[in-house]
């Protein structure tokens, strides 16, 4: 008699036309009778064809043992916590002609829990989830800004002071946002001179803010007036340069950077990580951005999730099934094109790569 999981079998196995080489039997072949293959076994290219030349028509195969997804990659923050944080960074930022010790301690809890939390998953890939909406931009941008930077920070072994300063500073970075009218924040075209000025302004804003107004740390100020200064002395507003630089600001500059352009905004379409990742490790952006805080950035995110759709060398389609955890750039693939099918594992085949993401994965 059948049973459920003898169908469950049937219904994955491989058409013999879409094995690759490399494949491993997870089920054995047998052929008149005998076992021609033993479950385990890695297929060449010539098993494939004796297997063709004997009319065999599917074969059951294992799934590359890196098909761990969901315990790899995922959002450092639980979606009912970030919602929480997102209201109370709200509520703050929107009150801040009152800002004093009542919001400082808000957001302290929240700063608290939220290192809690990306600490627990900070062995982890980051595959943040969108769910933006223009409403809440800037509040949803500083929780997500805050707990990739307290990831980058925990890996870079930071003690807990400056931990839960990067916290605290994150949350509030753009405070001084709060001084600029939306119409102008989420503009959709070409900033007036005027408008730019304006925009371009907010960091000395929530610098004001948080030293007249609460008694955090002196590097909590910091982090609002200098995430956007970069290591060349072209960011703003004060053009700074190098060590002038505080280090936990140029975590939080790298990873607003990123937020800023994974997210979609009036004037903009949201860029896939692999766009965003290329960028900041672009020509372009050399000297501007701390290199240790760039490379652990680059190790943390993973650019293609899995289920996400991508291109490869040649043109051909595959679905990303499995994350190496030594390098998320190189996942393993599945082919979806019809004749040739099978898998790959981008780790073993450096000949081939990622091209672009066609569909990432949710
Ligand atoms: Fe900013
Ligand atoms: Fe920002």
């Amino acid at each position: 008699m059948r049973t459920i999981d003898d169908t469950m079998i049937d219904t994955i196995r491989t058409p013999i036309d879409q094995v690759q080489a490399g494949a491993i039997l997870d089920q054995p072949v047998y052929h008149k009778g005998r076992t021609l293959f033993a479950a385990g076994k890695t297929l060449t290219n010539d098993d494939i064809k004796e297997l063709k030349q004997l009319n065999i028509t599917s074969l059951g195969l294992r799934e590359p043992e890196a098909i761990i997804g969901d315990k790899v990659q995922h959002d450092p923050l639980s979606d009912e916590f970030r919602n929480q944080a997102i209201s109370t960074v709200r509520h703050v930022y929107e009150d801040f002609h009152n800002l004093d010790h009542r919001h400082a301690m808000q957001i302290s809890l929240v700063s608290s829990h939220l290192l809690d939390e990306v600490r627990q998953a900070t062995n982890l890939g980051v595959a943040v989830h969108d769910l933006r909406d223009y409403s809440n931009y800037t509040y949803q941008h500083s929780v997500n800004v805050t707990a990739i930077s307290v990831a980058i920070g925990l890996r870079m072994g930071l003690g807990q002071e400056e931990l839960s300063n990067l916290t605290t500073g994150g949350l509030l970075h753009d405070i001084g946002k709060m001084k600029i009218p939306l119409a102008i924040l989420d503009k959709d075209g070409k900033l007036t001179d005027r408008e730019f000025t304006l925009v371009r302004h907010h960091p000395e804003w929530g610098w004001d803010l948080l030293k007249e107004r609460t008694e955090f740390p002196a590097v909590v100020w910091s982090i609002a007036r200098q995430h956007h200064e970069t290591l060349d002395g072209k960011g703003y507003p004060a053009k700074l340069r190098g060590s002038a630089i505080h280090e936990l600001s140029r975590i939080v500059t790298v990873v607003d950077m990123w937020d800023a352009l994974r997210s979609e905004r009036p004037y903009k379409p949201a860029w896939n990580p692999d766009r965003v990742l290329a960028h900041l490790n672009s020509i372009e952006m050399v000297g501007k951005l701390d290199l240790e805080v760039l490379e652990t950035f680059n190790a943390l995110i993973v650019p293609y999730p899995i289920g996400s759709s991508v291109m490869i060398t040649g043109g051909r389609v595959a679905t990303v099934v499995g994350l190496n955890l030594t390098d998320y750039s190189r996942p393993i693939l599945r082919f979806d094109d019809s004749g040739l099918g099978g898998y790959v594992d981008l780790m073993e085949r450096k000949s081939l790569g990622i091209i672009k993401t066609l569909e990432l994965a949710e």
